[in-house]
């Protein structure tokens, strides 16, 4: 097996991050990413790429992705919204999962805020709650980072501890989240490839395991934006009881129905935590 060749993840990165340069995205501050059905925050001013336009992205095909870059302002702040990201479960290879993420911060974006859909591990979080995450645990048996080093992209080893998920960006979604009236839990995000949903054994080990909630996404993205440097804040918001989908609903139908109807205050959330970014 030939290793997988992070020197040439560089170059295809690096030109990503050119074409974006190049199309005016550059003075981005922070980039949302937005998870199954999640609506896009409002922006002013908004530039649109589709993924396909930009060198390197592929297509993202999961319901819900639309797969396209968009470049706006939020309350005066100038960010990039990636809608849509690539999953396991489709089938891309974890360098493609993250090269998107690693376009932006070699671009410059410093700040890295994402959303997904998840199922809700802990008793009693049902569909519409709203979770911070403040750590994970990979399930997804791979880490994107494996592979030849290329110190551009940062350390071989990085260090995740109190650093993959920003103390600074967590206490600015609390306390947006209180200025909101918007109840957020904090909990541990598992990581799984799916796409099968979890079996009922599975979702009582991650309970013993302390996750909280359960997802198919995120766990590359964070580890490809941690080596880089990047802040990151993850948001989830819980689609279904981990593991049930109601009777007569496909999960899919579900996760897209609960995340248009209260994937708002998730994007409230943030436009805050924008507002809130030092300048
Ligand atoms: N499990 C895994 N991923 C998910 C779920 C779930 O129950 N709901 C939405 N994404």
């Amino acid at each position: 097996m030939t290793a997988i060749d992070h020197h040439r993840e560089y170059e295809s990165a690096a030109a990503a991050a050119a074409h974006l340069a190049e199309a005016g995205f550059g003075d981005a501050v922070a980039a949302i990413q937005t998870g199954s059905g999640i609506p896009i925050p409002e922006l002013d001013g908004v530039t649109t790429l589709a993924w396909r336009e930009i060198p390197g992205f592929p297509e993202a095909t999961a319901p819900g992705h639309a797969g396209a870059l968009h470049h706006g302002r939020v309350h005066g702040v100038p960010v990039i919204v990636m809608q849509g990201r690539l999953h396991g479960y489709e089938g891309h290879a974890p360098v493609d999962i993250v090269r998107p993420v690693r376009a932006l911060g070699l671009l410059g974006v410093r700040n890295l805020l994402l959303t997904n859909a998840a199922g809700g591990v802990r008793e009693g979080w049902g569909a519409g709650t709203v979770v911070r995450v403040r750590d994970h645990i990979n399930l997804m048996g791979f880490d994107p980072l494996r592979g030849t080093h290329d110190p551009r992209f940062g350390d071989r080893f990085p260090v995740t501890a109190g650093r993959a998920h920003d103390a600074g960006l967590a206490a600015l979604a609390d306390a947006a989240a209180v200025r909101l009236g918007i109840v957020l839990k904090v909990g541990v995000y598992g990581g799984v490839t799916g796409p099968s949903f979890e079996t009922p054994a599975e979702v009582a080990r991650m309970r013993l395991y302390g996750i909280d909630v359960v997802g198919m996404s995120t766990v590359p993205e964070i580890l490809a934006a941690n080596q880089l440097g990047m802040r990151s804040l993850v948001l989830s918001l819980v689609a279904n009881p981990a593991g049930v989908v109601a009777e007569g609903a496909t999960a899919e139908d579900e996760v897209l129905e609960v995340a248009g109807r209260t994937g708002r205050a998730v994007m409230q959330i943030l436009e805050a935590v924008i507002e809130g970014l030092p300048r």
